[in-house]
């Protein structure tokens, strides 16, 4: 294909997939499949690589991310970013629709939308491409988070249709589905990872993340409701943020009664009543409902205090909440050995949903809250996926009550408790043999993000572990064929599959091999981090706990865990056997950790001296992001990088040959 050709269609195919992106997302109307998509942006990703000169900054294809910052620049809001006034009853509302009244001196038109409890958020538009993404911070500054907010789906990177100003703001509030919320906290259930709060904090969280592909992988969504200043292109509120849908923005939708014209305080009243039986059907978290005037003349009128506008107001729901009774505290073991205590509820409705379970988090907690069986508790679903007891009815508590006497030993294998200094939790010291730790780690190691291992489930784990076959993880690697045979459910065929998918483990990189072994705190992208920077186990073995913190995202408790668990002789000989078995536990070149493919079929001659980085690192970088060194140029070179002290024919016969000239500086921006 010739360089105009591709221009072309990469414009195109650009266009394309911005408008289905728009029908996914903003719409809920796809008009063609998840495949179909897919395959449009692969041929997309292809012909970026091919002619990475015209591969945009906005592509869709850089949602996957990949863009680090280091820290995040402050920057000053152009307009602060203020908050609303708060009220928590009907009469308030009846103050405000009057104060209203009496300065337009006439009937006023609102519009009712869903409070959503997210993170705030402004975004700059220039010439429809999105500039630049600022969070409230203090309301006059905020922190720059544009690579993080250019990989959430539902936020154009290019806006559609005409008619939008070139240069303006528009806020909003970037939240977790819930949906979304409770698979990551499944997950880090699973892998017994600290649970994240509510939906609200666990996006500001990742909204601060440093590396922007693992904010691409989280699938944070939004919703826009504020265009400020220059950006007014109707003389209403409403009827901007209707055109503000067609420009690619997901604002509420009118269709699904998000939002709504009020005509009255009695009209209001509806929209609350609705959203508050309805709230439990959203997707998302809302605290409330805002209510504005939707003429902006008169919002000019009303202005604002030194925190709020004056044409607008919030109506906070009250949290769900229900009160049942406790009929028993049970204690659970994960994999690591941490105790969480469980309040075991008479089954009772919250919200939409039956409650049968509250956690308990810890020994404090029920010392705080000085929770006893038998007691009548008052049951609260905030973001949660589980519920939390908040409080207790003392009025209700029975006349032989005991206090809550926390279990000093393990429930499963007796041994006596541990509690770490400056840790809330209990933990079974047993590791070795109390039999949940065991099977919890094994059902760890083997689990879909670690080993996935084909053939090999939880079942069969516990199958296995109860048949006295296997006792740690390095055990699997030593089944044979004989003693899986005599097992329940267990044919010629299962006992092949698995053997195979225990021999293809061996294949599977170090950074999961690293996640699989289960240190505690090392989750996922702990273990990325860690396998890319120290390259074998060696070395993290070997690293000091300095050297540790000194990597992205490892704080003190990560460090402090990842040397605990090198002091264990026992974790020694466990991963020395699982080196003999063939696992990998160093990088292996191929596997190519943070490579890209981003100059697939480019060729490159590197010449002269650079500031950045040394030749050999140049053409390090060139080829792990899929491209190619040549030795001397010729028709076929695509790019020459040209650095101090290159000769002049070397540029004159790149330029003959119509070869593109580029800079060291250049070349970074075409990998990033
Ligand atoms: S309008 C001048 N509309 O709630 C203030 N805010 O507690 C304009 N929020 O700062 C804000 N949903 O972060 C507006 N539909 C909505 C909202 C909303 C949530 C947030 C926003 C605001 C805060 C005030």
């Amino acid at each position: 294909m010739q360089a105009e050709e591709a221009k072309q269609r990469i414009a195109e195919l650009t266009a394309e997939l911005n408008q289905h992106n728009y029908n996914y997302y903003q719409v809920d109307a796809p008009t063609i499949s998840d495949f179909e998509f897919d395959q449009l942006l692969k041929q997309l990703q292809d012909l970026e690589a091919k002619f990475p000169e015209f591969a945009d900054q906005l592509s869709p294809t850089k949602r996957v991310g990949g863009d680090i910052t280091k820290k995040f620049e402050t920057v000053e809001h152009r307009y602060p970013m203020l908050s609303l006034g708060n009220s928590y009853n009907r009469e308030d509302l009846t103050d405000f629709d009057e104060r209203v009244q009496k300065l337009a001196g006439r009937a006023v038109e609102y519009v009712c939308e869903l409070k959503y409890d997210g993170v705030a958020i402004g975004i700059h538009y220039k010439n429809g491409k999105l500039e630049r993404a600022v969070t409230r911070g203090d309301g006059s500054k905020g922190d720059d988070i544009t690579a993080n907010v250019k990989t959430i789906r539902s936020i154009p990177l290019q806006l559609l249709g005409i008619g939008y100003p070139d240069d303006f703001e528009i806020r909003g509030e970037i939240f977790y589905p819930l949906s979304v919320f409770s698979r990551i906290n499944e997950e880090r259930e699973r892998d017994e990872e600290p649970l994240l709060a509510n939906p609200r904090n666990a996006a500001s969280g990742t909204l601060k993340m440093q590396d922007s592909s693992v904010v691409a992988s989280r699938q944070l969504d939004s919703y826009l409701y504020y265009i400020l200043g220059e950006g007014k292109v109707a003389e209403q509120h409403f009827e901007t943020l209707d055109l503000a849908r067609k420009w690619g923005f997901k604002s509420p939708p009118k269709e699904k009664n998000m939002i709504a014209k009020c005509n009255s305080i009695d009209e209001i009243f509806e929209f609350i009543d609705f959203w508050e039986i309805h709230r439990n059907e959203l997707d998302f978290e809302i605290d409330g409902i805002v209510i504005k005037v939707n003429d902006y003349h008169l919002q000019e009128e009303l202005g604002y205090t030194a925190k709020s506008p004056r044409w607008a107001i919030a109506y906070k729901y009250k949290t769900a909440q229900v009160s049942t009774l406790l009929n028993e505290i049970t204690y659970q073991v994960g994999r690591t050995g941490a105790i969480t205590p469980v309040a075991n509820l008479q089954p009772v409705l919250l919200a939409g949903t039956t409650v049968k379970r509250a956690s308990l988090h810890n020994a404090d907690q029920i010392e705080k809250l000085d929770v006893r069986e038998g007691d009548t508790v008052l049951v609260e679903k905030g973001g949660e996926i589980i519920p939390k007891i908040v409080g207790v009815d003392l009025n209700k508590r029975p006349a032989d009550s005991q206090p809550n006497a926390y279990i000093t030993h393990c429930p499963e294998c007796l041994s006596a408790l541990n509690r770490i200094e400056g840790e809330a939790q209990h933990y079974c010291p047993n590791v070795w043999s109390c039999p949940p730790q065991i099977k919890g780690k094994m059902a760890h190691f083997i689990s879909r993000k670690a080993m996935d291992i084909d053939g090999l489930g939880e079942e069969t784990i516990q199958q296995l572990y109860e048949a006295g076959l296997i006792n740690n993880i390095s055990d699997i690697y030593e089944l044979t064929k004989d003693q899986l045979l005599p097992l329940e459910r267990m044919a010629e065929k299962s006992a092949n599959n698995l053997l195979d998918g225990v021999e293809a483990s061996k294949k599977i990189p170090f950074e999961r091999v690293l996640f699989a072994i289960g240190i505690r705190f090392v989750g996922e992208t702990v273990a990325k981090k860690l396998a890319k920077h120290f390259k074998s186990i060696q070395s993290i073995q070997q690293a000091t706990f300095e050297e540790l913190i000194a990597v992205d995202e490892i704080g003190d408790k990560i460090a402090e865990s990842v040397k605990h668990f090198f002091q264990e002789d026992k974790n020694k000989e466990l991963i020395d056997s699982l080196i003999d078995k063939g696992l990998q536990f160093e990088v292996v070149e191929d596997d190519n950790i943070g490579s890209t493919a981003i100059l697939q079929g480019a060729s490159f001659v590197v010449s002269g001296v650079f500031e950045k980085f040394s030749r050999d690192e140049l053409k390090k970088a060139i080829e792990l992001n899929g491209g190619k060194n040549v030795g001397s140029l010729s028709a076929k070179t695509n790019y020459l990088i040209a650095g101090d002290k290159m000769g002049p024919a070397k540029k004159e016969k790149a330029e003959d040959l119509g070869i593109k000239i580029i800079s060291e500086d250049d070349f970074i921006q075409l990998i990033h």
